[in-house]
């Protein structure tokens, strides 16, 4: 059984829908445990319910991105993943940090990857008369949401849409998506 770990930032929905993936009969990894950034996030309250270990790394009460990036990395390692998976972690990781988990690190990303890498990126979408958005899997690289992709899903933007009826369109297709990317990844089919 593979070890997952995965870091989130707030509501943790897509790290949900991973935790009730691994939960099906069959599948081939388990969540070992849940560590955010923020102490106020939503998304912790889920994963102690569900028996997951959890962990806060505030980035607030470190003084330079190093000294954070070192402090999760010892949290991580202390769980000893097979598969690091970001899932709504909004904090941008170190050189050093890349470097560690490189080629076991996922993340989501909102877009149709190359295309609106960063914030926005729905609101954009619409601004640029886009036809359709989407969401990205991607290996975590050191350049931000440019790693190599494993699996995308687009969905159309509609006449009279705005970020937050299209964010909520992506959502469902992230739901679905990310699963399905991290159990490739596990298997070793991405
Ligand atoms: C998701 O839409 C995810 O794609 C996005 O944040 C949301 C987190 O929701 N991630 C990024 O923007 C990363 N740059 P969740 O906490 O409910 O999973």
């Amino acid at each position: 059984m593979k070890r997952i770990v995965i870091l989130i930032s707030g509501r943790g929905s897509n790290m949900e829908a991973i935790v009730q993936a691994c939960a099906a009969e069959g599948w081939p990894a388990q969540v070992v445990g849940v560590v955010s950034n923020r102490p106020e996030a939503a998304g912790l309250a889920f994963a102690q319910s569900h028996g997951i270990a959890t962990a806060v790394v505030d980035h607030k009460t470190f003084a330079s991105r190093d000294e954070f990036d070192a402090a999760l990395a010892a949290a991580i390692d202390g769980l000893a993943p097979d598969l690091l998976v970001l899932a709504g972690f909004m904090r941008i990781l170190g050189a050093a940090f890349v470097q560690r988990y490189e080629g076991r690190m996922l993340n989501i990303h909102p877009s149709l990857l190359p295309a609106f890498p960063g914030l926005h990126t729905h609101r954009r979408a619409i601004e640029a008369g886009c036809a359709e958005a989407g969401c990205t899997v991607h290996y975590v690289t050191a350049e931000l949401d440019h790693g190599p992709m494993v699996a995308q899903a687009a969905v159309p933007i509609l006449p009279g849409d705005d970020e937050h009826s299209l964010a909520a369109r992506v959502l469902v297709e992230e739901h679905r998506l990310y699963p399905q990317a991290v159990r490739a990844v596990v298997e070793g089919r991405a």
